[in-house]
């Protein structure tokens, strides 16, 4: 018998019976239905949600991999060969798992640099922002433990150089050391407890600092490549007038660039898995063997930066020998990052509306993070170690002269409006009395 327009159908009895004991409209519209969205967002805007669909790729084709993976010292080269050669699709989801890595840090790289472009990281959005280095951090524990799981010949040795940066640390570093690989080397007991921490403990905690740096997003909301607030410019009823909805607006247009990543994403994994050697190296090709130091020794391409900054510093300083002072520098360069907040003391937050001292600050620090990651995937020679020390130059300079350049900036007036977009089409300039 068909419900009478009195009576509500099946699926919203459901609904109500759902809501009565779950916030679940009230969420939905909090952050979709009525999220308002700055309308003139760019392509700048879809990194986030891309990191959060190779998040999903990597928890999924991770799940799939541990099936067939043995994390023992004796067996793991050859599970992760079983994997690729017997296992129905196997190749596939190793494929997209090592694609995955560095998609990831390609989408968080660009995301991130989004931030430095419009000021996203400034008041109110200081949270979002160290939650986001937090993400980067675990991202990067992340990948370097699951890339130790294959056990060839590059997972052996960068695991001996990087756990061994510890050991420069004074005092403790040589029990610190023992302490992280579970061994007096490194062992089946060290290949174990980062699968441990690669497969259960760092995914949990990613997931959950990503659920943290929506949460955060949404209470302040999103900033713009305008970087002025669109909370402060409200209709009648209260919404921001130069907001959209982000359902279906925005869900629309990142459905859209999903596909379009997917597409060169697939090529990639189907056409160069292995990127010349830059997703997945050659000598890892090779089982771990502890007797046999491969020729050089690279980390892979997202690590290459920072690990060309640890061996750019080649001196001493005063008490510091070379190998403390560039672990020091490494580890100085992530902790810089973290302070941009409040080391950038303009007050304007767009690049279209700042000075050109940062324009041309910013121009030199993404070349100086180029050049860096090329030259740490190089062996050392003395002309890279000079280039090396002029890119490092550059990067601290970047961020430590920054309170002073920043504060002198010659900015531009900020419009009372966000301005057109060239990627939204469907605009109609309200006028400021209301929502016509
Ligand atoms: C798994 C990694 C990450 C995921 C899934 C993620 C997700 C997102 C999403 C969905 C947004 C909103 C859409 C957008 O503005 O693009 C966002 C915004 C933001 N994210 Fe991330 N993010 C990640 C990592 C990072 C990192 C590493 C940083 C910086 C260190 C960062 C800093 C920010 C900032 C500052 C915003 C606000 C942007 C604005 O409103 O202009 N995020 N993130």
């Amino acid at each position: 018998m068909a419900a009478s327009p009195e009576t509500p159908s099946r699926k919203d009895q459901l609904l109500e019976w759902f809501d009565a004991r779950f916030p679940l409209i009230e969420t939905w519209n909090y952050h979709m239905g009525k999220y308002y969205t700055p309308k003139n967002f760019n392509v700048w805007y879809a990194f986030g949600v891309l990191a959060a669909v190779v998040l999903v790729i990597q928890l999924v084709t991770g799940i799939w991999l541990t099936m067939s993976y043995k994390p023992s010292a004796d067996e793991a080269f050859a599970s992760v060969e079983h994997i690729m050669r017997d296992v129905h699709w196997g190749w596939l989801i190793r494929y997209m798992h090592s694609t995955g890595a560095s998609a990831f840090f390609i989408v968080v790289y660009l995301h991130m640099f989004r931030a430095m472009l419009y000021g996203s990281y400034k008041k109110p959005r200081e949270l979002i922002w160290i939650i986001g280095m937090l993400i980067f951090l675990v991202l990067m524990a992340e990948a370097f433990m699951g890339y130790v799981l294959p056990w060839g010949q590059m997972s052996y040795w960068g695991a001996q150089v990087i756990i061994g940066l510890f050991g420069a640390i004074p005092l403790i570093g040589e029990q610190l050391v023992v302490w992280i690989q579970g061994d007096f080397m490194i062992s089946d007991a060290t290949l174990n407890r980062f699968f441990a921490l690669h497969v259960v403990a760092l995914p949990l905690v990613l997931v959950m600092l990503v659920f943290l740096h929506i949460v955060a997003l949404h209470h302040v909301g999103s900033n713009n490549p305008d970087g002025i607030e669109i909370k402060e410019c409200k209709d009648k009823q209260g919404k921001p007038l130069d907001g959209i909805p982000f359902h279906p607006y925005f869900t629309v247009k990142d459905l859209t660039i999903i596909v379009v990543f997917l597409f060169f994403f697939s090529a990639v994994v189907f056409f160069a898995p292995e990127m010349g050697g830059l997703f997945l190296e050659h000598p890892n090709f090779e089982p771990a063997n502890p007797m046999v130091t491969p020729d050089h020794i690279a980390p892979v391409w997202y690590f290459a930066p920072f690990y060309a900054i640890l061996r750019a510093v080649t001196f001493d300083l005063l008490f510091i020998d070379a190998k403390l002072l560039g672990v020091i520098a490494m580890f100085g360069s992530i902790i810089l990052l973290f302070l941009l907040p409040w080391l950038d003391r303009c007050p304007v937050k767009s690049i279209r509306y700042r000075g050109n001292t940062y324009k041309w600050a910013l121009a030199a620090f993404v070349v100086a993070f180029a050049m860096l990651t090329f030259l740490g995937t190089q062996p050392s020679t003395p002309l890279y170690t000079f280039l090396a020390q002029v890119g490092m130059f550059v990067y601290f300079a970047f961020f430590l002269l920054m309170p002073w350049y920043t504060a002198n900036e010659k900015t531009k007036p900020l419009p009372e409006r966000v301005s057109r977009s060239w990627l939204f089409v469907p605009y109609s300039p309200r006028s400021s009395e209301g929502d016509k």
